[in-house]
């Protein structure tokens, strides 16, 4: 079979895909607007990265126009945390306020404030839902794009009802002007984002294509397959008693469960899964290890992107039993879905179905080692109790922190007025604390309910797709976990620095005890 050449070009203004003009679906790839001409003999890049970086490498990337400052943050030294948890909260240099909103207290805009562990972070919710639940904030902090070139301040809605009210009324807050918090270069958000930042009736039509393998019949089905991995992971560990929990279990599940879904073969999983890390790392100078954001989020796509286009070769010549077949062959509205389409649904499946399962998985299980006494109530009954601690796991760890909706119509939230064009951002961790809603909302309470948490998304059209496979994956892993490794305990975590992902970037575990075979039934 002839491979398509593709070459993805990331600069802080354009991306350009060029695609070998006798792939049998070679037309207008149109969620591209700078569209280089194919350039014969280009070399698909392949993985690992082998780039060096800025404008050095093989001379595809071109980075000139890129800010290159540092970020100053620091993850590692507690005390820096606690300094800059307060300037966080107090040093909001004057923000543009629109009519007559009130400065808010806490500075939602500072990397400061996001390179904070999440208890700290939650603080200053706190005081947001206290005093300024609907408060105006300067343009997000940015090290994607110059200032220049950012969208401005935003309204942040950090209650639970407001989260609720925003997330179910597209009708006055659309996605289709953006979902992400902070400015990123508009190539990047066509290359992952699809249906995710469209507003019906377009996603609802995109989202129908893939959304029958999501519902719960459909994850039933796959079940079995799901706890035989997860049954997997904890076999692997073998005599492996200490290491990296992120490595050797959390990420794990999720791969396999999506990858398979997709049908993304095994020698380019891993190659996926960086691409997902660095899409949703680029606040994190620990990941970034000195290169630029827009640098590694270009690769990031890059290389995925690489990989989408391979997989819709291969399945237009030969089907398979998987969702880049079935969207190949997707009929919509007469037409087929481009390459560039079908690389973003990869781009977008990949990343809402791996990082967010793979945190909470994490954070679930620091908090059972934070709170003994639920992991005792949890495996006093762990197949009675594992359906209300997963809702717990998914409210504690709220692994996606932020979405934004822009209004389409002079409205307010909770009286605050809100013009039309203004972007609302949703703070999910914040609402899943609201005081008014969660009895004691800072303890970890396995058997918690109600727990109508908004760590899918508030409701509305855009809830999230993957919950009912998540709820089973994250059931699965921890059965297995709890059951047959009953001793293991994990130590501090190492924090993602960043405003999408409440990521866990590694976190070391022991298992004293060793595994133990889990009784059949
Ligand atoms: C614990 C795990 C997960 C959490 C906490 C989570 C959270 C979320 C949130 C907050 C949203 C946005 C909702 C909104 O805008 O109203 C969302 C959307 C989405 N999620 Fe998840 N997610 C998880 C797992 C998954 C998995 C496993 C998949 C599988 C592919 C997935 C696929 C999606 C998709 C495709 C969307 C976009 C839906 C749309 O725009 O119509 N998610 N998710």
């Amino acid at each position: 079979m002839k491979r398509a050449q593709l070459v993805v070009v990331f600069t802080a203004r354009s991306v350009i895909v060029s695609r070998d003009a006798s792939s049998p679906s070679a037309r207008p790839l149109n969620l591209w607007p700078a569209l280089a001409p194919a350039e014969p003999g280009v070399p698909v890049p392949s993985w690992p990265p082998r780039w060096g970086g800025g404008s050095s490498g093989n001379g595809l990337w071109s980075w000139k126009n890129v800010s290159k400052q540092p970020l100053n943050v620091n993850v590692a030294a507690p005390n820096a945390a606690r300094s800059a948890s307060r300037r966080a909260f107090t040093a909001l240099s004057s923000p543009t306020v629109p009519g007559d909103a009130k400065s808010a207290p806490v500075d939602l805009s500072s990397m400061e404030f996001w390179a904070l562990p999440p208890a700290a972070r939650e603080e200053g919710f706190a005081e947001l839902r206290a005093m300024a639940p609907v408060s105006w904030h300067r343009q997000p902090e940015s090290q994607l794009l110059p200032e220049s070139e950012g969208t401005g301040g935003y309204w942040a809605v950090v209650r639970y009802e407001d989260v609720r009210e925003v997330s179910r009324d597209p009708e006055r807050f659309c996605s289709g002007r953006g979902v992400m918090f902070e400015d990123i270069p508009a190539e990047m958000l066509e290359a992952s984002q699809s249906f995710l930042a469209m507003d019906d009736p377009r996603h609802a039509t995109l989202r129908k294509l893939v959304a029958e393998a999501f519902k719960p019949r459909a994850v039933k089905r796959i079940e079995d397959g799901i706890r035989a991995d997860a049954h997997t992971i904890v076999d692997d560990l073998g005599e492996q008693l200490e290491g990296d929990f992120v490595e050797a279990v959390a990420k794990r599940l999720p791969m396999m469960t999506i990858m398979r879904l997709l049908g993304v073969p095994e020698e380019d999983q891993e190659a996926v899964l960086w691409g997902v890390d660095a899409a949703v790392s680029w606040n994190d100078p620990e990941f970034l290890a000195g290169r630029t954001p827009l640098e590694v989020v270009g690769e990031s796509m890059t290389i995925m992107t690489e990989i989408a286009y391979r997989l819709c070769a291969a399945r237009r010549e030969q089907p398979a039993d998987d969702l880049i077949t079935d969207l190949v062959q997707a009929d919509v509205d007469g037409e087929q879905l481009t390459d560039a389409e079908i690389s973003a649904f990869l781009v977008l499946l990949s990343v809402a179905g791996n990082d967010t399962t793979r945190h909470t998985t994490s954070h679930a299980m620091r908090a059972l080692c934070d709170f003994p006494d639920q992991r005792a109530l949890l495996l006093d009954d762990l197949e009675g109790r594992i359906e209300t601690a997963v809702e717990e796991f998914v409210r504690w760890a709220s692994p996606v922190m932020t979405f934004r909706r822009t209004a389409t119509q002079d409205t307010e939230i909770s009286g605050q007025p809100i013009a039309t064009g203004e972007k609302v951002v949703m703070f999910y961790p914040a609402a899943n604390r609201d005081e008014s809603v969660f009895e004691r909302p800072n303890e970890f309470d396995i058997a918690r309910s109600p727990n109508r948490h908004v760590g899918f998304g508030g409701g509305g059209p855009h809830f999230c797709m993957g919950a009912s496979l998540a709820r089973t994956q994250l059931a699965a892993i921890f059965t297995e976990l709890l059951g047959r490794l009953p001793e293991l305990e994990v130590g501090e975590p190492a924090y993602v620095v960043g405003n999408f992902v409440n990521g866990i970037a590694r976190m070391p575990f022991s298992g004293e005890g060793g595994i133990r075979t889990l009784e059949a039934g």
